[in-house]
Formats: C-alpha cells, structure tokens, sequence
C-alpha cells in the first residue's frame, strides 16, 4: 500500500466508496444528500490542507483522508483530519496507516496538535483506532448525533498533540 497526496483524476475513485459512507449518515455529519459536487470541493481541499489517498499495488484507491486547519486564525495551529477507507478494504489497516501519514504530515507542516470534532460514539473501529493512536476523549457532547437506526447518541471530541 503506498499513501500519497490526492489529485482531481482520484476524484471517482473515492467517490465510488464516499457517496454510501455519506448517504448511509451513521459515521459523518454530511448531509445524506450531499451532491458529489459538494463533496468533492469538501474533501480535495486547497493548501494548507491537503487531501490524501491509500492506493494497493493495483493502484486502485483504498482509502482517503483529508488534513485542514481545525479553525481559522488563533486556532489555526491544530488539524483536522477526516478518514474514509472502502467498505471492501476495512479491517485490514488501511484507515490505520492513513491516520499514521496524517499525524506525520501534519506535525510536518507545523501544526500543533490534531483534533476530531465529530466521532460518533457508537462507530467503535473508529473510536478504538483513534484511541490507539494516541487521541484522547476530552468531551462528549451528548445526543450530539442522530444515528439512523440509533437514534440520538453521543459525538465525541477526540485531540492528540503532535
Ligand atoms: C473508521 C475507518 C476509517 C477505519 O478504517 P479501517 O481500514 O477499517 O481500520 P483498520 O483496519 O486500520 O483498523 C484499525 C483498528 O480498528 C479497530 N477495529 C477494527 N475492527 C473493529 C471492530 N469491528 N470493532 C472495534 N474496533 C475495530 C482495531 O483497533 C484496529 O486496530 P488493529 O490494527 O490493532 O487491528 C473505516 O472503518 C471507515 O472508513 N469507516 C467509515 C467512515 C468513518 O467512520 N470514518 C471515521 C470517522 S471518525
């Protein structure tokens, strides 16, 4: 698997596997009609940001990321990073090297620390994966998040310094 910075020709091919992850609306708060459109002037971000994709031997897209500044201006030095992997590809590590890159390159860049804003309490990979990188819960918002089948659960905060 290699990592490396994503370009508009990748666009489709993370589309492919983004469109279910946004119209399922159980792990991002994207709007479930969000048009790929949006979702592309959302995810291919332009510097400082930078948007990634794990691609297999093949060269076929795995997974993505997205790094940007969590905030503008005074918070300008702590990231946000945002994660999709394939459905076909889960569990195998992609989302994990795909955290390990983000973390570097943006210590790389000279940010301070990352933060997620919105993981949903009940999408364990992904708390579990974040947890094991070193993020920590520093909050809670609860019935932050309406989960389709779930009802109102609680949307994490989760932060790690670089
Ligand atoms: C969350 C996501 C990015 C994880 O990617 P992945 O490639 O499946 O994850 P990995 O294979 O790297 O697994 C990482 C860790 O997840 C955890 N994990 C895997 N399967 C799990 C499961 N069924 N339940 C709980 N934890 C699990 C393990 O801690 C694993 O660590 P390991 O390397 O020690 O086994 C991916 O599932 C995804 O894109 N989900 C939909 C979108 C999403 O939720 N994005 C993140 C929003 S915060």
């Amino acid at each position: 698997m290699l990592i490396r910075e994503a370009t508009e020709e990748d666009w489709p091919a993370i589309w492919a596997f983004m469109e279910g992850i946004v119209r399922a609306g159980e792990t991002y708060t994207y709007d479930r009609d969000l048009t790929a459109e949006q979702a592309r002037d959302s995810w291919l971000v332009p510097p400082p940001g930078r948007a990634f994709v794990a691609v297999g031997d093949d060269g076929a897209v795995l997974g993505t990321a997205k790094v940007t500044r969590n905030h503008a201006g005074g918070g300008s030095h702590i990231a946000n990073g945002s994660y999709m992997v394939a459905p076909g590809h889960g569990g195998r590590g992609v989302g994990r090297a795909l955290g390990e890159h983000t973390l570097e390159w943006a210590k790389a860049a000279g940010f301070r620390a990352m933060q997620f804003n919105a993981v949903v309490e009940t999408n364990s990979r992904a708390v579990a994966l974040w947890r094991s990188l070193g993020f920590e819960i520093v909050g809670t918002l609860a019935e932050g998040f309406a989960h389709p089948e779930r009802g109102l659960v609680g949307l994490h905060i989760m932060y790690r310094r670089l």
